[in-house]
């Protein structure tokens, strides 16, 4: 795929994220499942994980977020026109949860709508928003991934139940005129292949069952393609900018497991000290992992301008891909 240089770049100027107040360690969630400590921080490298109070929606966590990331980015609301996010579990079936989110923004202008594609959902947000961006269609987005994902959790199947938080994180993108090796978005790469379908689902939907449904997973099988995957996405898209892995100041992975994260950085030949991990205190939160574990290294001053930033994620479908920004 050749890049095409557009008028604009779309800039990531402020970056946020909420965690519902709630926090259950493993040793708490070993009383009700049948599991240990041991075996969850073996197997996924997870500590803890935040769970959302009864009552608290998607949308609550996304405005969280969002409000500060527009804080951060020394924005008001009203300055933005497009609001994309990424969540598998919406408020409600429609509208769009990007909708409640503009209402709670008091923001009446520019487009609102959701974007599924479970775990690489913020990925896939960003991408869509850069592409609105580049081409002068819409000037400032927020882009937020927000998951109240214990919610569709079976707890009565320990393979699953274990590995999945809630919570949100949200950047705001900014159009600003291309510069030759100035700050922004550089490119993104997606990829669906929807064979594999059965690996990792809900097993509910409005169409389907008229339910909401519980995740089902082949554990094993996602790792397997999860790797594989996630490395060849991260190839692909730096050999379109003639960049090796090394040239990466970080990489800000989805956060499913500690053993993923480490065996495609092993796979990359790409060292340890620069992949950003937060997996062991949010555990997966689909959607809002990638920005929540940016907004961590941002705000704890690992990120810095100039940097060589990769986002990866790889989720449910199966969907993956990857977006390179310049900070
Ligand atoms: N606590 C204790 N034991 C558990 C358990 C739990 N929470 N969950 C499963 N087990 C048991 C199984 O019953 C099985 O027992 P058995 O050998 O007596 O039958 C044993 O542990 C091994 O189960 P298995 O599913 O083969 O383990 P695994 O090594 O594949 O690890 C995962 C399971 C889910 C941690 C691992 O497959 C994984 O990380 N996959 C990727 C999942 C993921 O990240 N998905 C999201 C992608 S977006």
């Amino acid at each position: 795929m050749t890049l095409v240089e557009t008028p604009f770049t779309a800039r990531i100027v402020g970056c946020g994220s909420f965690l519902p107040a709630r926090l259950v360690t493993n040793q708490e969630l070993a009383q009700r499942v049948d599991t240990t400590d041991d075996w969850i921080v073996e197997r996924s490298g997870i500590h803890q994980r935040h769970m959302a109070a009864d009552g608290e929606m998607t949308s609550d966590l996304a405005v969280a977020a969002a409000r500060e990331a527009l804080d951060h980015a020394g924005l008001a609301a009203d300055e933005v026109d497009l609001i994309v996010v990424a969540t598998t579990t919406p408020d409600q079936t429609f509208p769009a949860t990007a909708v409640r989110v503009q209402a709670q923004l008091g923001i009446t202008h520019g487009a609102a709508f959701d974007v599924q594609a479970v775990c690489s959902g913020f990925v896939y947000a960003l991408a869509t928003a850069d592409n609105f961006l580049r081409v002068g269609q819409h000037r400032c987005a927020l882009v937020i991934g927000a998951e109240t994902f214990t919610r569709i959790l079976d707890w009565e199947d320990r393979g699953t139940c274990v590995l999945f938080g809630d919570g949100a994180g949200a950047v705001v993108l900014r159009a600003e005129p291309t510069r030759p090796g100035g700050p922004g978005l550089l490119s993104s790469r997606l990829h669906a292949d929807g064979r594999h379908h059965d690996l990792l689902y809900v097993d509910g939907g409005p169409s389907a069952t008229g339910t909401v449904g519980h995740v089902r997973m082949q554990g094993r099988e996602v790792f397997r393609h999860a790797v594989a995957n996630l490395a060849s996405v991260v190839t692909e898209i730096l050999d379109g900018h003639g960049l090796a892995p090394s040239d990466l100041d970080w990489l800000v992975p989805h956060q499913a497991n500690q053993r993923i994260l480490s065996s495609t950085a092993k796979k990359l030949g790409l060292a340890p000290s620069k992949v950003v991990i937060t997996v062991g205190q949010h555990a997966n939160t689909s959607a809002a992992s990638v920005p929540l574990a940016l907004d961590t290294a941002v705000r704890d001053g690992r990120i810095q301008p100039g940097h060589l930033v990769l986002m990866e994620a790889m989720g449910g479908g199966l969907t993956w891909g990857a977006c390179l920004a310049r900070w």
